[in-house]
Parts: C-alpha cells; sequence; structure tokens
C-alpha cells in the first residue's frame, strides 16, 4: 500500500512539474531555453541595432548573441517559427568599439561565439557595416548598423519572476486607492523613450484618471527628492497625455480627451506652449498637468492598469 503511495505521489509531483514547464515555457514574449538556461524574444518588428539595444535594455535584457550552441540552436528554430518577412535578425555582436573586431555586448570576441559568416562575409560594404545579423541558418553576416532588422533579446532566469503587478520589471508598486501599480524612473528620457520604457515594462505612461489618481501621483512624485532625478529636470515628470496634433488638442495614450479621462487638471496658467514645442505632458509637482518638450528628458511615470 504504502509503495503504492509512493508511486501515486511520484506521478504527483512529475504532473505538477510538468505543468510548471509548461507555464515557463511561454512569458511576456520571452522563451524558456532550457539547454541555456536563459530565455529569448524574437522581436519581429525591425528596428536599428541601437533602438534594438535599448529596447533590450529597458525590457530587463541584452541584445542577444549566440553565445553557445544551444542558443545558436534555439534561435534558428525560433526565426522558422516566426512569421517573419525577412530573413536577417539582428544579434549583439558589433565591431562599434574598434572596426572589424567583432564581439558580443559583454565582450566576447567571435572566436569564442557561435557563429560561423556566410560566405563573401563579412564585407564592410561601404565602410559602414559594423553590426551583425544572422539567417535561418545561424550563418552571420555584417550589416549597416542604421537599417532595421527584427532582433533576439536576451533574460536571465532570475530577471522573469512575475510580480502582483504582473510585470517582470522591478520597482512597480501597487496603490489601493486606484488599484493601479505605478513606477516612477529616476532616469530622465524624451516622452516617447518614457512611452517605450513603459511598454517594455508592460506598462503604459500614467494616465491621470481622476483627481484622486492626481493626488497619487503627487504624494509617488514627492517621494522622489530632486537630488535622485539623474539629468533631468526634477520638477516636472512625463506622463501619458500629449497635444498629438500640436494645435491644443490634448489626448491620453488611449486617444481619449482629458475630460473623458476623467482628469483635465492644469497647473495654474498651464498649458502655455512655452517656446512654442510644448507637445508632450507632464505633471508638476503640485501633481496637476502642465505641458512640456517632447524632445527633453524628463523624469516620468508608468502605470499598469490591473486587467
Ligand atoms: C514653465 C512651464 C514650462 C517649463 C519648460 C517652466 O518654467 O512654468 O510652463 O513647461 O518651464 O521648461
Ligand atoms: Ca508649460
Amino acid at each position: 500500500m504504502a509503495k503504492r503511495r509512493g508511486y501515486h505521489f511520484a506521478l504527483l509531483v512529475y504532473f505538477l512539474m510538468c505543468t510548471a514547464q509548461e507555464l515557463a515555457a511561454s512569458r511576456a514574449g520571452y522563451e524558456y531555453i532550457v539547454e541555456a538556461d536563459a530565455w529569448l524574444r524574437l522581436h519581429i518588428v525591425p528596428a536599428t541595432w541601437s533602438d534594438a539595444r535599448l529596447r533590450c535594455h529597458l525590457e530587463g535584457g541584452v541584445l542577444a548573441s549566440p553565445t553557445t550552441t544551444a542558443i545558436a540552436t534555439a534561435m534558428s528554430a525560433m526565426m522558422a517559427d516566426s512569421k517573419m518577412t525577412t530573413r536577417f535578425v539582428f544579434i549583439g555582436v558589433h565591431a562599434l568599439i574598434s572596426k572589424g573586431d567583432f564581439m558580443s555586448l559583454d565582450g566576447v570576441p567571435l572566436a569564442n561565439l557561435s557563429i560561423r559568416w556566410r560566405e563573401w562575409e563579412p564585407n564592410n560594404v561601404k565602410n559602414n557595416e559594423d553590426c551583425v545579423t544572422i539567417d535561418g541558418a545561424g550563418e552571420a553576416n555584417d550589416v549597416s548598423c542604421d537599417s532595421p532588422h527584427p532582433y533576439f533579446c536576451r533574460k536571465e532566469t532570475a530577471k522573469m519572476t512575475v510580480n502582483k503587478c504582473g510585470t517582470t520589471a522591478d520597482g512597480y508598486k501597487l496603490e489601493p486607492r486606484t488599484g493601479s501599480c505605478y513606477k516612477l524612473h529616476r532616469l530622465a528620457r524624451n516622452w516617447h523613450r518614457a512611452a517605450m520604457a513603459c511598454h517594455a515594462e508592460e506598462a503604459h505612461l500614467a494616465v491621470i484618471n481622476s483627481n484622486l489618481e492626481s493626488q497619487v501621483l503627487k504624494e509617488i512624485f514627492a517621494a522622489v527628492p530632486n537630488n535622485v532625478i539623474k539629468s533631468g529636470d526634477p520638477n516636472f515628470a512625463f506622463v501619458g497625455v500629449w497635444d498629438w496634433n500640436e494645435h491644443g488638442e490634448w489626448l491620453t495614450v488611449f486617444g481619449e480627451s482629458l475630460p473623458e479621462a476623467g482628469f483635465d487638471g492644469w497647473s495654474p496658467n498651464e498649458p502655455n506652449n512655452a517656446g512654442g514645442q510644448e507637445f508632450c505632458g507632464s505633471i508638476k509637482r503640485d501633481g496637476l498637468l502642465n505641458d512640456y518638450p517632447c524632445l527633453i528628458r524628463l523624469p516620468f511615470i508608468c502605470e499598469i492598469t490591473p486587467k
């Protein structure tokens, strides 16, 4: 009898392990590569190499390189499974530090990577090919860093834990008064980069839907003193509204007007379009709205709205 129970227990454990594996197989667009104990994501929307690098970084990962044969094999399999119209995918290999000396982003030289050049490559066409793609067969080609390609990001298992805000990104805190999670980024970015950073964390630039939410953001901002804001004006933080048509028609990032969103509290004398280029939305430390130049860097607040 005891033996039988042991058998059933073993079966149960096996079943639970299988289920856990299934769940672990895909998360936030990433696939678990068992042989490498790493997570890979194939971004099929083409981007320049530096935008691809930034996107991976903002997701908490790196632009991936085929550092081992296990990773190289997984990359080929993912490319074969995808619905891409192009054959070439950016990897983290580049020669931007020293021309012709290709290395991965963590400095591993080409000789130690699992890479095979295509015939006649690398050829540095127009002396402008410092970035590297691979094709479905895993063969490498040096290409211009400025031409957009799909790309691979890689994240370590330790960075894949989903928190109670539903994201693998750190720094999000649930606010019971609104039911949303928020994160104030102290490293300043321009408005579009800020939006990109939020999306990379499965969030969006914060949208204020009530006086209460404006108060909540005011408190979150107040908790971050001026001297810990890195490289931007510490008196403003970007949020998810913009004057998309540059004619004073302010919309949220969900396309609603401010009254539709439920909050149109501008700070005194705002919006004033100071300097004629203030088409993106921020809050001041009073928690009220201010128009601000989209291209100047500010701290910013991301939000995850519960599903
Ligand atoms: C003004 C804001 C403006 C900001 C731009 C502030 O002094 O009050 O209206 O958006 O400067 O730098
Ligand atoms: Ca203004």
